[in-house]
């Protein structure tokens, strides 16, 4: 090992694991950090991250709010023992899998990308899904419109059409969705696993008769067996067309169709509604097509129905084998403890994973704060958002839109969002935002079969500093650190009883960063 280590020198080593990263090119608009430019002809990537350095060194890929962007360098582990004040002992224990990260291609997105040249907009799917990229592996696929489509449509709008002999694709799936997701699949070389996720039945089998505004399918053995073979439809023309459905959402929010003057695509369902519609109707139609194999997921709606939602569903035998997993979006998350997720993740977390499967900011009283470009805190946000959920029992966590317009949308509603990747179609150029890095320190490194892995620590809970570790399954750890105060440098030693070293590390204010190393 000695001769390994003298001949590896650290020059080389350094040379090594930076050659093939791309550095950004940051442009600062009218907000506290900046974003990266990305072009036909130029775009920053963070590189491969390759295999197993040897034990005396560890990577480290940071961002900071001053511009450093999924930055790319080494360290060599201290031979001694030097503890600063905050020591991580990594544990033995596991918890969950980690299941992947991705985005949604809505109908917004995937348009937005096409208002692009070829070559950018090859770059943008780059960013995203190629292996010097992030490296994303799930995608979100609405069925038919949302508040993110420019008109509201279903896949079969001629009424009482019960045998669904007018269902068909429209433009926004053969144009838009499926070639962007396509051409991510090419680009990935890892699986991508994609799930389908509804907003809306066709207005016809709507109570209200209207895609918008609160309502349930209509009463009736009829409406529950055709919407059940919608589902059935849409997987087998995405499949036909080359794109393998790896799970189904249930329903988007299915709370939404209960809010009065609920103003977008939306359709209600309590957990009984839901339970019985999956055992009656859901579950069998798909086996009786031969598509048992797609997973079904339960609630996609806020933190604020665990951990009863998954009980009512759940606890019946007669539906549970139709379930795999459990989404939650993040809304609420401020205002409902983890707790919930604890709960869940005691109560099912072995059969059923739990997944994060829409994020996105908007400014809710002032619209011309919708996108904020270079916005540190909103990617700040992701990335605790994310850790929190990891640390309680979740698997993985899907961001809404995977691009948005200068001005957030489009959105027929005129509900437009900021987004991890904002294009500007008239420069033929995209920005990549702090939340794109944000969700990259974890979809690029946090690989799908990680775990996570519990460590002790001396840090208090409060601090502005937060961590969490993942063993991968190359035997290699991932650890990721946010340092949200402002000017607060963190002396910290990590020691893991498989490494003989420590490493120590100052980790400075506003910061991202992300410790890998081998072990032995
Ligand atoms: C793309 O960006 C790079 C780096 O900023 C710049 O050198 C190049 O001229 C740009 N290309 C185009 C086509 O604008
Ligand atoms: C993990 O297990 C190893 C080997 O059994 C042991 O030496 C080490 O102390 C354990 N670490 C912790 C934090 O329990
Ligand atoms: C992709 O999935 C296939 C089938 O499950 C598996 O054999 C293969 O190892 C996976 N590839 C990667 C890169 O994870
Ligand atoms: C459907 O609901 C939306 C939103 O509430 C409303 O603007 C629209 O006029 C309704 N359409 C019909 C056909 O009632
Ligand atoms: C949710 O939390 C935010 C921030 O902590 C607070 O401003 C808001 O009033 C809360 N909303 C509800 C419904 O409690
Ligand atoms: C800190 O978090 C741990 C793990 O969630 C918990 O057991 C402990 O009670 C917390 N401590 C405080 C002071 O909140
Ligand atoms: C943190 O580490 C640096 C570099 O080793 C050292 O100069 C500084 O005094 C340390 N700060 C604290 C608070 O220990």
């Amino acid at each position: 090992m000695l001769f390994i280590k003298l001949f590896l020198s650290y020059g080389l080593a350094v040379f090594l694991v930076r050659g093939d990263a791309v550095p950004c090119v940051s442009r600062k608009f009218d907000q506290d950090s900046t974003v990266c430019v990305c072009n036909s002809t130029y775009c920053d990537a963070p590189g491969i991250e390759g295999g197993g350095l040897l034990w005396t060194y560890f990577n480290t890929f940071t961002t900071t709010k001053d511009g450093l962007r999924l930055y790319r360098d080494l360290g060599t582990f201290d031979d001694q023992v030097t503890p600063n004040k905050y020591v991580f002992t990594v544990g033995n224990n596991t918890r969950q899998m980690i299941l992947g990260f991705g985005g949604a291609f809505t109908d917004a997105a995937t348009m937005t990308m096409n208002s692009l040249s070829p070559q950018t907009r090859h770059r943008l799917i780059a960013s995203y899904f190629e292996q010097n990229g992030l490296e994303y592996t799930m995608g979100r696929i609405p069925m038919a419109s949302n508040e993110f489509s420019n008109r509201v449509y279903s896949y079969d709008d001629v009424a009482d059409d019960f045998e669904l002999t007018n269902f068909k694709l429209p433009d926004e799936d053969i144009k838009f969705k499926l070639p962007a997701i396509r051409d991510a699949v090419r680009a990935s070389k890892r699986n991508v696993t994609l799930f389908g996720t509804p907003w809306s039945s066709p207005s016809w089998m709507k109570t209200n008769g209207n895609m918008s505004g609160p309502g349930t399918i209509k009463d009736g053995e009829q409406f529950l067996n055709t919407w059940a073979k919608y589902f059935v439809q849409f997987i087998k023309r995405y499949t036909e067309l080359g794109v393998n459905i790896w799970a189904m959402t249930v329903q988007n929010e299915p709370s939404d169709g209960f809010k009065e003057n609920f103003p977008y695509q939306c359709l209600g369902w309590t957990a009984e509604t839901q339970r019985d519609f999956i055992s009656k109707f859901l579950g069998p139609a798909l086996k009786d097509n031969g598509l048992d194999y797609v997973k079904l997921i339960i609630l996609d709606d806020q933190r604020t129905f665990l951990p009863s939602w998954p009980g009512v569903v759940l606890n019946d035998p007669s539906v549970a084998p139709y379930v795999s997993g459990i989404a939650v979006h993040w809304y609420a998350d401020d205002n409902v403890s983890t707790n919930v997720l604890d709960e869940t993740y005691f109560d099912f977390g072995d059969e059923y994973f739990l997944l994060n499967t829409e994020a996105a900011i908007r400014d809710e009283f002032d619209k011309s704060n919708t996108v904020r470009l270079g916005d540190w805190q909103r990617g700040e946000r992701y990335f605790i958002d994310i850790l929190q959920d990891l640390k309680h029992g979740v698997s993985g966590w899907v961001d809404s839109n995977l691009a948005l317009d200068m001005n957030g949308g489009p959105s027929w509603a005129g509900n437009e969002a900021d987004s991890a990747v904002i294009v500007n179609t008239d420069k033929d150029e995209f920005y990549k935002q702090p939340m794109f890095y944000a969700m990259g320190h974890f979809s690029k490194f946090v690989r799908p079969g990680s775990k996570m892995l519990e460590y002790s620590t001396n840090l208090p809970n409060d601090s502005d500093l937060k961590a969490i570790f993942f063993t991968r399954l190359d035997d290699s750890i991932a650890a990721n650190f946010v340092n949200t105060n402002e000017n607060e440098i963190y002396n910290i030693t990590i020691t893991d009883y498989r490494v003989p070293g420590y490493l120590n590390y100052q980790i400075f204010p506003k910061t991202f960063i992300t410790f890998i190393w081998y072990r032995i």
